[in-house]
């Protein structure tokens, strides 16, 4: 029975299997029309923010598990109240969710990149970073692994945060929803900056944050994913781990895991962990 919905499901979405894109065969605008601007036949996108609107896009296809990265080059210079998201989600009130958002800031001072995990609709899993680069210099990858077992946030590479399939302690996990991706640049100045402190400075419009090489790996109706190395992956090897440590020692400013005043009733279910990653 779990085997056949899954076929049907599968058969509900797109059949590729490592796609590199271009804008038009992968996404499509959602949001501010003429805010968002598609350069080099769609090789190139950028969204612009000013005073009368931001804007977004969103992907054509659905996953339900893949391997996705995405290179994005943020809004460089004066960027406070901005935020940048890059997210996938599904549909609904009990939707899942994987986000990246990134927080923008004053000339120089540090973005926050800001990560959550919804499962069918429960949230409160933010955790937060700075970065070890300028991420408006150049672009950078960011990616996020989705399988059965793992969600895996990763910067260049370096996984910054892995979210594990707990089902076994009770929690839920994204995996019978397929998800779109989708990216939006917005007006956050009521909270995003040191805490809403600091607002957009509308004579630095409009803001730009440009997005690049759109990799994915997904599964297809013809395909066994099972076969797929990144589908079966249980988890990170030593090295990995590492890395994730070293990110999470010099670049995590916030742990919902280490919250203890947020949840006085206890941590989260998820948060009693066999090891730091989660
Ligand atoms: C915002 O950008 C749009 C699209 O480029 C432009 O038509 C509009 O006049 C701009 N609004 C302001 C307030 O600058
Ligand atoms: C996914 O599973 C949850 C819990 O088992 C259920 O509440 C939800 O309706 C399911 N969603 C879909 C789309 O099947
Ligand atoms: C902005 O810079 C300040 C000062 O360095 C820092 O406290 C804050 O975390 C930075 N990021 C955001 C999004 O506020």
């Amino acid at each position: 029975m779990a085997m056949l919905f899954f076929c049907l499901l599968f058969a509900h979405l797109a059949v590729f299997q490592y796609a590199s894109a271009n804008f038009y065969s992968d996404f499509e605008i959602n949001w501010g029309n003429d805010h968002a601007k598609i350069l080099d036949n769609g090789e190139q996108w950028q969204l612009t923010l000013n005073q009368s609107s931001g804007s977004g896009f969103k992907s054509k296809n659905e996953y339900l598990f893949a391997k996705l990265d995405m290179q994005i080059k943020l809004v460089p210079g004066d960027s406070a109240g901005t935020v940048t998201a890059y997210y996938l989600s599904s549909q609904g009130d009990t939707h899942d969710e994987i986000d990246f958002e990134f927080l923008g800031n004053l000339s120089g001072d540090p973005y926050i990149m800001h990560t959550n995990v919804f499962s069918q609709g429960k949230g409160n899993r933010e955790q937060q970073f700075y970065l070890w680069f300028d991420p408006t210099a150049d672009f950078h990858t960011y990616s996020v692994l989705w399988n059965p077992q793992q969600i895996v946030f990763s910067v260049d590479g370096t996984p910054v945060r892995v979210f594990k399939n707990k089902e076994n302690l009770g929690v839920t996990y994204p995996k019978n929803q397929s998800m779109i991706i989708y990216s939006s640049l917005w007006n956050a100045d009521e909270w995003a900056t040191r805490g809403g402190a600091v607002k957009i400075d509308w004579s630095k419009a409009p803001f730009v944050a440009s997005f690049q090489n759109f990799r994915s790996q997904a599964c297809s109706p013809s395909s066994d994913c099972s076969v797929n190395s990144w589908y079966n992956e249980q988890g990170l090897d030593s090295t990995q781990q590492q890395k994730l440590q070293w990110v999470r020692t010099n670049y995590m400013i916030y742990d919902y895991c280490s919250d203890v005043k947020r949840f006085p009733q206890g941590l989260p279910a998820e948060c009693a962990s066999d090891s730091p990653s989660t």
